[in-house]
């Protein structure tokens, strides 16, 4: 990890989540509050639950993201939600051109530019997501892949802001396989080397996350990776017990 840069471990509980969820989400700010975290914590739930998550949790240390907004700002746009509605929901984050929107959805890097900048003009901090497939990766194209979408998914105007990227190789979501140590390491200093040409100084100092079957077996080795600038999580941020070690692990 990056000496300078604050570590964040992010969790995206996806399309998973109902009210009765929300006590997982009290339980990790609760142990957050009685032993403070080296790292930001975010917590990033379906768009239904913002609201009453950012309304549990306030004034703890937990943050709270959205997981997509419309690149519009408002209008005709049936079942969109916006920055501006996340934002005033309670969201401080937002996960942007996650690759199951990429894949699922149709999203290029042009949208998820697009929604960079919406995100931005409302005051939120997006975490952009970018990572080959396994296909890509055999075909020995993981980094130029990885390199392209950083350079298309992120607009110029992050110069001024703070924000993430969130590495995260298609074939280890979900899946429980990782890359090894080194690969990881190679292209988080791919990704900081593209970051640096884009955006100077600002792309120094984003945290690059990785993601992709992070558990609380394997997050100690991979968060002390370097430029791991911390992890953006599934499946083990959906319950405290599996969450907090890799909060813990940091
Ligand atoms: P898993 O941790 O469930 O593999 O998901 C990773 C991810 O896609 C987080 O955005």
């Amino acid at each position: 990890m990056t000496d300078s840069i604050r570590a964040l471990i992010a969790g995206n509980w996806k399309m998973n989540g109902l009210e009765a969820q929300l006590g997982e989400a009290e339980a990790i700010a609760a142990a957050l509050a009685s032993e403070p975290a080296r790292a930001r914590v975010a917590l990033c739930p379906p768009a239904t639950l913002i609201s009453r998550m950012a309304q549990r949790l306030k004034g703890g240390a937990v943050e709270i993201g959205a997981q997509d907004i419309a690149a519009q700002a408002s209008g005709a746009f049936t079942g969109d939600v916006s920055a501006a509605m996340v934002a005033d929901a309670g969201a401080r984050l937002v996960i942007l051109g996650h690759s199951e929107r990429r894949a699922l959805h149709g999203e290029d890097d042009a949208e998820v530019a697009r929604k960079v900048e919406a995100a931005l003009a409302c005051g939120l901090e997006p975490i952009v997501c970018v990572g080959e497939t396994l296909d890509q990766r055999q075909a020995g194209r993981a980094a130029a892949i990885v390199r392209g979408q950083v350079e298309a998914s992120l607009p110029p105007a992050l110069k001024a802001h703070a924000f993430c990227v969130a590495y995260e190789p298609v074939w280890a979501i979900g899946t429980g396989l990782t890359p090894s140590s080194a690969e990881i390491a190679a292209l988080h200093a791919d990704i900081r080397a593209a970051l640096v040409e884009r955006l100077g100084d600002t792309g120094r100092r984003a945290p690059i996350l990785y993601g992709g079957s992070v558990k609380p077996a394997n997050a100690a080795e991979i968060l002390a990776l370097p430029e791991v600038g911390g992890a953006l999580v599934g499946g083990a941020s959906l319950t405290a017990a599996d969450f907090l070690p890799i909060i813990r692990a940091v």
